[in-house]
């Protein structure tokens, strides 16, 4: 490489610098590209940043150029600049009372720009190791979300300002059935019947006698079959008295034996394809299939999944409302079969999305009494779901408002192997918070909420000084042969078993991408344990370099930012307020989006508190708060 600097090595305009030993090494990539100087490639600025430029429609209006981009002009009877630029440097800056100062947000608190409104409009949360309502805000020990101590916040103002019932135990529910201050999670008999929790067969019923008739270590006070051994306690129709004893699970008046869909309220009992099982609950409703098996778990029966899914979305194509192109969502808010995606015209009011000013919402006369560049029939409330945009999970998405694990799909990815037993789940504070309980196989509990962009976040704890192994979350899943997943070990330890291949887990943080052609058992259990890559199975796309492992008794709080368009992934890791873990921005396409859930493999009593999803536009950065997480611009 004698003088390489004379064949030209650098990317065009890159400097190239030739060291006196005769090695070279290429400059930093133009503005507006990204890339090592000798390859570079087009920052899509538009794709990058959510509020370059204007928005019509809840689209911005911004068109990618190489290098650099510009905005459209104003719609009709407005007025203002036609912003251009190059790169993403200092822009997510737009006017905006986050930057000017003019914001009441707390010291300890990020300011958010909302830059989906068409007014500015902010608001503050407290940073990552603080809780509050923003306005104020206090040191919070086990990142729950609730302050060590009481704040004193506006008058009317109680959101998270109350001090921590369990302090150093995440408990973001703050369930506190006796109402002794002590929150249930850390309170050693919740039902002050001098049983300890542990051994009370009814924790939350005062039962010092602790009958038990079926046996099955719920006591008979608390008991929703007391005549039947149901552990579970499952309760289909939430009417008192559980599924095991109840004639009609469901409650839609069809009794169990003759209802076609037990388990979900189908009055009409359709069966299009006569297998006895209703369309409502089959998973196959146009397909004769009694049995209803599903291998790869992605709620699609075997006899009708074909798998073939051009855009990557885990939508295969003959039942994806945008074959051509991802949406793994699905969302199709007029509901004519086609997704918003690959819709022109999503609300169906004959105005086309990039002239609509409620691009959800059919609002054929487009009233827009404040002038504002909203209609009024959307003006706080974008997709029309009846939650404000402000509170809203997913403004822009009528399915999803408000982040809930407490339905989910339960995938046991070695559902053969009897190493250990199967995870259990238990789910507390509206579904925001799981606990996985046992020493268990690898499981996933599964949402079933539907993301493309996304941004995952979650207070990770073990509560236990048993075991070493691992546990962390999912994302993008398709199926149990195809998803994501962040897992956490905390020792660096060899599989157990050492076939079908010897498994290496390092300790640390992982960020891995599974497609297995053999779906869940044996060989994947042993290529997810492994840190590095197994071929036709899992490929490891970042482990922490600190390999640091996860401590018992000790609060994390991760961050995921997934934007499949661009394949950007980040995943961040705090220990109370400072980053323990960054993965950086990572590149990966394999999947275009999915589901979220909670992983566990070996390692029981494991918090996952204080969960939160919230849809994201495809742009990496949308606030100053992102930046700060990111701190990549
Ligand atoms: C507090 O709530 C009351 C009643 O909802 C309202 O009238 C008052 O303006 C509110 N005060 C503040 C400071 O927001
Ligand atoms: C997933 O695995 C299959 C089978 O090995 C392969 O054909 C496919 O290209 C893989 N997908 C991606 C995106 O790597």
């Amino acid at each position: 490489a004698r003088h390489g600097c004379l064949s030209n090595p650098c990317f065009s305009g890159v400097e190239c610098i030739t060291a006196s030993d005769g090695s070279w090494e290429c400059g930093p990539c133009p503005n507006g590209y990204r890339g090592n100087g000798t390859s570079c490639e087009d920052v899509n600025e538009c794709d990058m940043v959510s509020d370059l430029c204007h928005k019509v429609g809840g689209l911005q209006q911004c068109v990618n150029t190489e290098p650099g981009f510009h905005c459209l002009p104003c719609p009709p009877r407005y007025k203002g600049t036609q912003p251009y630029g190059m790169g993403v440097e200092s822009m997510c800056e737009p006017y905006n009372p986050c930057k000017d100062n003019s914001h009441s947000c707390h010291k300890y608190a990020e300011c958010i720009f909302l830059s989906h409104f068409s007014d500015p409009m902010y608001k503050c949360e407290c940073r990552i190791g603080y809780a509050g309502d923003g306005i104020i805000c206090g040191e919070d020990f086990d990142l729950d979300g609730w302050p060590n101590q009481d704040l004193v916040c506006g008058a009317n103002a109680t959101y998270h300002c109350k001090k921590d019932n369990c302090p150093t135990l995440p408990n973001s529910g703050q369930e506190d059935f006796d109402n002794d201050g002590q929150g249930d999670a850390c309170d050693k008999d919740d039902d002050n019947d001098e049983i300890v929790d542990e051994r009370d067969n009814c924790p939350l019923m005062y039962n010092p006698r602790q009958y038990d008739y079926d046996k099955d270590d719920v006591g008979d006070r608390c008991d929703n079959c007391p005549y039947e051994h149901n552990p579970a306690q499952t309760d289909t129709d939430n009417n008192g008295e559980g599924d095991a004893c109840s004639i009609d699970m469901d409650g839609d008046e069809i009794l169990n034996e003759r209802d076609n869909c037990p388990l979900i309220y189908n009055t009409d009992q359709k069966d299009t394809d006569l297998d006895g099982v209703g369309d409502q609950c089959d998973n196959c409703p146009l397909v004769h299939n009694p049995q209803q098996t599903d291998a790869d778990n992605d709620l699609i029966g075997d006899q009708c999944d074909d798998n073939q899914d051009i855009d990557e979305d885990g939508h295969q194509n003959n039942m994806d409302n945008c074959p051509y192109i991802a949406n793994a969502n699905q969302a199709d808010h007029d509901g004519d079969g086609k997704g918003d995606a690959c819709d022109f015209d999503d609300d169906n009011d004959g105005i086309p999305d990039d002239r609509d000013n409620c691009r959800l919402v059919s609002n054929r006369d487009q009233t827009d009494s404040d002038g504002d560049g909203r209609g009024d029939a959307c003006e706080n409330d974008f997709d029309n779901d009846k939650v404000p945009d402000i509170f809203d999970a997913c403004p822009e998405n009528n399915a999803i408002s408000v982040t809930d694990f407490r339905k989910f799909q339960m995938v046991h990815l070695d559902p053969k192997g009897t190493t250990q037993i199967d995870p259990n789940w238990v789910v507390r504070n509206q579904g925001k918070e799981l606990v996985q309980t046992a020493n268990s196989d690898p499981g996933i509990a599964v949402g079933f909420d539907e993301f493309s962009a996304v941004d995952f976040s979650g207070t990770f704890y073990v509560n236990t000084d048993r075991d070493d192994d691992y546990a962390g979350f999912v994302f993008g899943y398709q199926s149990s042969r195809r998803f994501y997943v962040v897992m956490w070990k905390q020792i660096t330890q060899t599989y157990w078993e050492e076939k079908p291949s010897k498994a290496f887990g390092i300790s640390g943080v992982s960020l891995k991408v599974v497609n297995s052609t053999t779906g869940t058992g044996e060989i994947l259990r042993n290529a997810l344990w492994h840190t590095g890559n197994t071929k036709q199975q899992v490929r490891t796309l970042w482990h922490d370099p600190k390999n640091i492992g996860w401590k018992d008794y000790s609060a994390y709080r991760w961050h995921l930012i997934h934007r499949p368009k661009t394949g950007f992934i980040r995943v961040v890791v705090y220990e109370g307020k400072q980053i323990m873990a960054d993965s950086g921005p990572i590149y990966d396409k394999t999947f275009a989006g999915g589901r979220l859930g909670l992983f566990v493999f070996s390692q029981e009593a494991v918090f996952f508190s204080d969960l939160k999803y919230e849809c994201r536009g495809e742009q990496i950065c949308t606030s100053l708060t992102d930046k700060i997480y990111l701190n990549i611009l």
